[in-house]
């Protein structure tokens, strides 16, 4: 049981916001918090009622978008100068709580994740052509040690017939979604303001070589590009990749994806996400088996320079966060 107080600790309030800030697929925002008290620890939870059901039917993006969200918190509490003590998914019985962080020993943080907490805010997903060409690969090898510090591959795709192969899957992928009425009309709930807002949509989902989703298909007043062949301005494609598939394996990618967007986001690079063909099994086995050598995909990914900056809003931290009451452990 739970009790939602008027107010929370600071400290709680502090680490919910920072898990807001994370990505989530069509800015669901799939998660909820648990405060225990005197500062005792942090609980993250899945909220399987924001989980998109036709999209993400096994709740793989949705952990993923929590792993995002947990990489904050841990940032965060290393911010207020505490080593973190992560537990993930600490209850088999409570399989929603996906992860808890306690506050191990003091220890201030280091300028590096001074940096990162500081360009939380700043990260932002852009969708449609970057303004530059591919990402320096200075950059890129931080980027891949950000990935591989949490156990998770980032692979690069720029050998040009694998580069093909793959925005001929997004495409299919997105395809299918396109030509499903159950699934546009999914999509569609989630443009306007508690999703994502019709102007961070505005660049035709059809001008990269990675088709887009198609948030606004009905919309007039969108630019209209062609679809483009290879581009510069298509940024560097990268895929992130796990050993195995398991629910610790999406926790796992979600810090990786979140650990590299603010390494990226750090140098002004941003992130545009094609995971269309990652939600239709087929699709998702054959980028695992001609594409990624047996690894699980998990996120796909493009990465460059914009100027286009489109802010998400974002459900209210202390509205997602419940205090756990003194006789229970785990859960709300
Ligand atoms: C697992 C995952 C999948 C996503 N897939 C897409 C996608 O296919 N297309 C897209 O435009 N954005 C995608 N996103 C990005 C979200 O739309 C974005 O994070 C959300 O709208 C919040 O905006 P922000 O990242 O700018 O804060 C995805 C994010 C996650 C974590």
């Amino acid at each position: 049981m739970s009790l939602t107080y008027e107010s929370h600790g600071h400290a709680a309030l502090h680490l919910a916001r920072a898990a807001s800030l994370a990505p989530s697929p069509h800015n669901s925002q799939p998660w909820s918090f648990v405060e225990e008290g005197h500062d005792q620890g942090f609980q993250l939870h899945l909220d399987d009622a924001r989980r998109m059901p036709l999209t993400d039917p096994g709740g793989r993006e949705a952990v993923i978008a929590c792993g995002a969200a947990l990489f904050n918190v841990r940032l965060a509490v290393r911010r207020m100068g505490f080593r973190p003590a992560v537990d993930l998914l600490p209850d088999p019985g409570h399989p929603t709580c996906l992860a808890r962080v306690g506050y191990g020993i003091h220890a201030p943080a280091t300028c590096e994740e001074a940096r990162l907490a500081a360009v939380m805010p700043q990260r932002h997903t852009h969708r449609g052509p970057f303004t530059d060409g591919p990402v320096p690969d200075p950059v890129l090898d931080e980027l891949r040690a950000a990935a591989l510090a949490e156990g998770i591959a980032l692979q690069l795709v720029d050998e040009p017939e694998t580069l093909r192969l793959l925005a001929g899957l997004v495409r299919v992928g997105e395809e299918a979604h396109r030509t499903d009425i159950r699934h546009a009309a999914e999509l569609r709930r989630y443009v306007g303001p508690y999703g994502i807002p019709a102007q961070a949509c505005r660049n035709h989902p059809d001008g990269t070589l990675l088709v887009g989703r198609d948030y606004l298909r009905q919309a007039p007043w969108r630019y209209v590009r062609r679809p483009e062949r290879w581009s510069p301005r298509t940024g560097t494609v990268a895929l992130l990749t796990s050993r195995h598939d398991s629910r610790q394996d999406w926790l796992r990618s979600g810090q990786a994806l979140q650990r590299l967007l603010l390494h990226a986001a750090g140098h002004q690079v941003m992130a545009a996400f094609h995971t269309q063909p990652l939600e239709l099994p087929a699709l998702r086995t054959r980028i695992r088996t001609l594409i990624t050598g047996g690894q699980y995909p998990q996120v796909i990914l493009r990465l460059g320079r914009t100027t286009e900056l489109w802010r998400t809003p974002r459900l209210r931290a202390a509205d997602l966060l419940t205090r756990a009451d003194a006789s229970s452990r785990w859960w709300p």
